[in-house]
C-alpha cells in the first residue's frame, strides 16, 4: 500500500454480525482485489475484527477498530485497549466519532488521551471531527480547529503527521442526511490543511478525508476537490459493491497524481 496516498474507508458501525462480516468482508476482498492505487480501510466493531484479520490478512484492505480506551490495561469493564487492537493486527483506529461524542458525551481531552493511546501502538488514528449545524464554512473551519486543538494537546508534530483527520460534519452524517456540498468540504479541507501545516498545527503530513452521506454518486466529485485525500463511508458501504465503487472512484483519482498537487493551498 501507497504510504500517502488516497485513502477510502468504512466503518460497519454496529452493523454485521461476525457471521455476516465473514460474507461481507469476503466479497468486498474480491471486488476490490484491483483496486491498488489508494489506501483502503474496513472498520468492523470489536466483535469482528478477527474475522477481519481471518479474511482480509494479504489483501489490499487494511482493518481497524471504531474506538479505543485511553489506558493500557485493567479494571475498565467493557472496553478494549490499543494493544488488544494493534495485537489484531489494526492498522487504523477511528477516534472521537460524532456518535460517541452524541451518545457517551467524549471530550476532545478523552479524545486526546485515546488518539495518544493509538500513536503509542504505532497505529494511525483517525480522528473525526466537524460542526453540529450547517453555518457558513468559515465558522465551520473555527469550529473544527477548536476540536483538532484540543484533540491533539500533548501531541508531537511527528506524531501529528502520521494521523487521518476525517472531516464529518455533524448534521451531514447518517439517514436522512445529505452530504456537504464539494465547495464546502474543500473550503474546510484547506482550513484543516492550512492549520496543519501552520506551527500550531505542526501535522503537515496528515491525510484529510471526508465522511457524511458519501455515496457512490457523489465519490468522485467529493474526490476531485483540492484536499481531500480520501472518504469516509457509513451507511452506503453495507452494500459492498457500493463500497467498491467508491474505491474505484478513488482509483481513478489516484491516478491524477501525487496527494501533495492535490494539496489545497
Ligand atoms: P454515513 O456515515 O455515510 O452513513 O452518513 C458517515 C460516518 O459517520 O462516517
Amino acid at each position: 500500500m501507497s504510504v500517502a496516498g488516497l485513502l477510502i474507508g468504512t466503518s460497519t458501525k454496529m452493523n454485521l454480525t461476525s457471521s455476516e462480516a465473514e460474507r461481507y468482508l469476503g466479497t468486498l476482498r474480491q471486488l476490490v482485489e484491483d483496486v491498488v492505487d489508494c489506501d483502503l480501510f474496513v472498520l468492523p466493531p470489536f466483535t469482528s475484527i478477527w474475522v477481519a484479520r481471518e479474511q482480509l490478512a494479504g489483501s489490499n484492505v487494511a482493518w481497524g477498530a471504531q474506538d479505543v480506551h485511553p489506558d493500557e490495561a485493567g479494571a475498565h469493564t467493557g472496553d478494549v485497549s490499543a494493544a488488544m487492537l494493534a495485537d489484531l493486527g489494526c492498522r487504523y483506529v477511528e477516534v472521537g466519532h460524532a456518535e460517541r461524542r452524541r451518545d457517551y458525551g467524549e471530550s476532545d481531552a478523552l479524545i486526546a488521551a485515546k488518539t495518544k493511546a493509538v500513536l503509542r501502538h504505532r497505529m494511525i488514528p483517525i480522528l473525526c471531527v466537524g460542526e453540529p449545524t450547517e453555518g457558513d464554512s468559515e465558522a465551520a473551519v473555527r469550529f473544527v480547529l477548536r476540536q483538532l486543538g484540543g484533540s491533539l494537546a500533548g501531541i508531537s508534530g511527528a506524531d501529528r503527521s502520521r494521523l487521518v483527520v476525517a472531516y464529518e460534519p455533524v448534521w451531514a452524517i447518517g439517514a436522512g442526511a445529505r452530504p456537504a456540498h464539494p465547495d464546502r468540504v474543500a473550503a474546510v479541507h484547506a482550513g484543516i490543511h492550512a492549520w496543519l501545516r501552520s506551527p500550531d498545527g505542526g501535522g503537515a503530513g496528515a491525510r484529510v478525508i471526508y465522511g457524511g452521506s458519501v455515496d457512490p454518486s457523489t465519490a468522485g466529485t467529493l474526490l476531485a476537490r483540492a484536499g481531500v485525500d480520501g472518504l469516509f463511508v457509513g451507511r452506503a458501504a453495507l452494500d459492498p459493491a457500493h463500497f467498491a465503487a467508491i474505491a474505484r472512484a478513488g482509483q481513478e483519482h489516484a491516478r491524477l497524481g501525487p496527494i501533495g498537487s492535490r494539496m489545497a493551498s
